[in-house]
């Protein structure tokens, strides 16, 4: 998989900027604040999968322009391809694929698309964040190896919304009192197939994981990723089917009900689940070195690339935004390693030196405009 070029209208601070990449590392240089990081995030908006350090699509256009236009060509699964994103100031991305408009969160698993895996300093808050960070890593996953995966989330949070409603004005209304039971079930169904498809993941991550933890630390430490939810007996959920995981849930929402009614939320249920990331048995947020939590962070970026790479059949491209310089010897090594086993790379840094393998081209970005340079 390649990027060949990229087009930048209004994004960020590019107001018009056209890059072209090649295969193998792209190093990305310039001082702070030149839109090395600006770059990269418009790579992954591309890739379908919005901003990956999570911005919301306003924050994108360039400031005074109503709206933001990328498009980038390459190859993907043997073919060239063009997607091109049209970000409104007013919310709301539009993707193409080769010409033709495609639903924005399921592109990333469609065949023949370009598919990055961002790194980046603060995949630490996928150890040390809230359990959001580490919901999201894995609803991600599911909408990057699963056709129907970010088509069946959106069902759960429009159920989800619903059921918030209903709470609300169920003090005041015996209708939506009523309405409650037929709508639990409704929760029920969509977070169980929420759940299952973060079960799915968890379980190919999991050996990728170890693998590259143990790797990076070179130690035969145990680390696993066990799925957190305050309505399944622990340990139970990656035996359960999903049928079994709608009646665990459906039981929990009744369970909660005159709670629900009270706070008016749904205090159970995928939107509050969590993942532990246990390292020696004990959780990594809590009991892990700082040193500890970056490797393991690093792991599971890595874990995640294997598991885009399996799907695909082939390397996604890689963004490692200014990652370099914060790692130590040994884990630059393996980034290296991975780097040099991957397809394309494209990486960012506040300068070019220090990288100890062959760069395809350094490229130069200074206030919103790159250059090439040999
Ligand atoms: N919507 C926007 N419109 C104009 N400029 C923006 C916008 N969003 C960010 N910027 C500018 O982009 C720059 C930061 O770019 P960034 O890619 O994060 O830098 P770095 O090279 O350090 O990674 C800042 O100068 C910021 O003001
Ligand atoms: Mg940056």
């Amino acid at each position: 998989m390649q990027l060949r070029s990229l087009r930048l209208t209004d994004f960020r601070n590019y107001a018009d900027a056209a890059v072209e990449f090649r295969p193998g590392l792209n190093l990305v240089v310039g001082r702070n604040g030149q839109g090395k990081t600006n770059l990269l995030e418009a790579i992954n908006v591309l890739s379908g999968l919005g901003s990956h350090r999570g911005a919301a699509g306003e924050a994108m256009v360039r400031q005074g322009a109503e709206r933001a236009v990328l498009s980038g060509t390459g190859s993907a699964g043997g073919r060239d391809v063009r997607v091109d994103a049209e970000v409104k100031r007013t919310g709301g991305t539009r993707l193409l694929v080769n010409r033709v408009a495609v639903e924005r969160m399921s592109a990333s698993s469609s065949a023949g698309m370009l598919v990055a895996v961002a790194f980046s300093p603060d995949d630490l808050v996928i150890i040390k964040g809230g359990p959001e960070e580490r919901r999201r890593l894995l609803d991600q996953g599911a909408a990057r190896v699963r056709p129907l995966g970010a088509t069946e989330r959106q069902e759960f949070e429009r159920v989800l919304r619903q059921r918030t409603g209903l709470l609300k004005a169920a003090s005041t209304s015996h209708r939506a009192l009523a309405t409650l039971d037929v709508w639990d079930e409704s929760f029920a169904r969509a977070g169980a197939v929420v759940v299952r498809n973060r079960l799915a993941v968890l379980d190919r991550l999991r050996p990728e994981v170890l693998r590259r933890y143990r790797s990076v630390s070179g130690q035969a430490g145990e680390v696993s990723v066990e799925y957190k939810a305050s309505w399944l007996e622990p340990g139970t959920a990656s035996a359960a089917s999903e049928e079994g995981l709608r009646a665990a849930l459906f039981d929990a929402l009744a369970k909660a009900r005159s709670r629900d009614l009270e706070r008016g939320v749904s205090t159970v249920g995928p939107q509050r689940d969590d993942v532990e990331v246990l390292l020696e048995g004990a959780d990594a947020r809590l009991f892990a070195s700082q040193g500890e939590q970056r490797t393991l962070a690093l792991s599971l970026r890595m874990a995640e690339r294997d598991l885009v790479a399996a799907n695909r059949g082939e390397d996604p491209i890689l963004l490692l935004d200014d990652i370099f310089s914060e790692l130590d010897e040994v884990r630059r090594g393996h980034l290296v390693e991975m780097v040099a086993a991957s397809g394309q790379t494209i990486a960012t840094a506040t300068s070019g030196a220090g990288w100890p393998m062959a760069v395809s081209q350094t490229l130069t970005v200074e206030a919103g405009r790159v250059l090439a340079r040999e």
